[in-house]
C-alpha cells in the first residue's frame, strides 16, 4: 500500500470490509469495516447484545457471514472454514470456555499445537510446554480440564489458542468473572503475547483491564461502529457514554 505522501505503509493483517450478518430479521453485525494493523492490540467494547461475540465468529469463520468479506494478510479468507482459518494464524478464546473436560490441561493444549498449528506430536511437544509456562499452566499440566477453577479455565482458553501459533488472537471476555488479583494476572500474560509480537482483538467488558493493553478502541452498539480510535477519546465520547448508561459497566468508564 502507498500512502498520498508515496511512502510505502503496512497493509492491515486483518480487514473486514462491510460485512453483515442477520439472525432472522435481526441485524447483529451491520456493514461493519475495520482493519486491524500487524501487531496492533484492539479492543472491542460494547453493550450485551451489540454483536461482539458475532464480529468474532465472522472472523474466526465459526458462523458464515451474509455479505461483505474478511482479508486476512491480504488474503480473502471469508470462504474459509474455522479450521481453514486457524491454519493460516486466526485463534480464539471462547466467551465461555469450552475445553475438553475429559483430557488433561496438557492433552488440551497438544491437540490444539497438533491440529492447529499441524505439527507432528513429537514436534509439538516443547511447544505446548512453552505454551503453558507463558500461562501460568505448567504446574497444572496433569489436571484434568473439567476440574479447573475459573482463572484455569481462562488460562486454558488462552493456552490452547496459543496452541495453534496464531498471528491474530481473538479474545473474548477472557477477563470476566475473575477477582481484581486474577485479572492482573491475566494482563501480565495478555501483555507477554502481545510483546511476542502477536496481533490482539480482545473484546471486554473490564474497561480497565482494556485500557492496560489496548492501543486502539472500537465500540459497537447494534452491530455497527459507534466510534473507534484513542481508546482514552473514545471512552469520553459522549455517544459511548450513553450507550453505558445505566448498565453495569458504567463505573468502569469513570477512572
Ligand atoms: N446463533 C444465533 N441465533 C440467533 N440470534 C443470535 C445468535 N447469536 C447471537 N444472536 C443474537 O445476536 C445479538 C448479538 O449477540 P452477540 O454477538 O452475542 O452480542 P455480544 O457479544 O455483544 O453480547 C443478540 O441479540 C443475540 O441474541
Ligand atoms: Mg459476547
Amino acid at each position: 500500500m502507498v500512502d498520498a505522501a508515496g511512502a510505502t505503509t503496512a497493509a492491515p493483517l486483518l480487514e473486514l470490509r462491510d460485512v453483515s450478518r442477520r439472525f432472522g430479521a435481526l441485524r447483529v453485525v451491520d456493514r461493519l469495516s475495520l482493519q486491524v494493523a500487524r501487531g496492533e492490540a484492539l479492543g472491542v467494547i460494547g453493550p450485551n447484545g451489540a454483536g461482539k461475540t458475532t464480529l468474532m465468529n465472522l472472523i474466526a469463520g465459526d458462523i458464515p457471514v451474509n455479505s461483505g468479506q474478511v482479508v486476512f494478510d491480504g488474503r480473502d479468507v471469508t470462504a474459509l472454514a474455522p479450521q481453514e482459518r486457524c491454519r493460516v494464524g486466526i485463534a480464539r478464546s471462547y466467551q465461555v470456555p469450552h475445553p475438553f473436560v475429559g483430557l488433561t490441561v496438557y492433552e488440551n493444549v497438544l491437540v490444539g499445537a497438533v491440529f492447529g498449528a499441524d505439527l507432528s506430536e513429537q514436534a509439538a511437544r516443547p511447544h505446548v510446554a512453552q505454551v503453558l509456562e507463558r500461562t501460568g499452566l505448567a504446574p497444572k499440566a496433569d489436571r484434568v480440564a473439567g476440574a479447573l477453577p475459573l482463572l484455569d479455565r481462562k488460562r486454558l482458553e488462552l493456552a490452547r489458542a496459543l496452541a495453534t501459533q496464531p498471528r491474530l488472537l481473538l479474545l473474548d471476555e477472557i477477563a470476566g468473572g475473575l477477582t481484581d488479583q486474577e485479572v492482573q494476572e491475566l494482563l501480565t500474560t495478555i501483555r507477554e503475547i502481545r510483546a511476542s509480537g502477536v496481533t490482539i482483538i480482545w473484546i471486554e467488558h473490564i474497561v480497565h483491564a482494556l485500557l492496560a493493553v489496548v492501543d486502539r478502541l472500537v465500540a459497537l452498539d447494534f452491530g455497527r461502529k459507534v466510534t473507534e480510535g484513542d481508546p482514552q477519546a473514545v471512552m469520553n465520547d459522549p455517544a459511548v457514554r450513553e450507550i453505558y448508561m445505566g448498565i453495569d459497566a458504567a463505573e468502569e468508564l469513570v477512572p
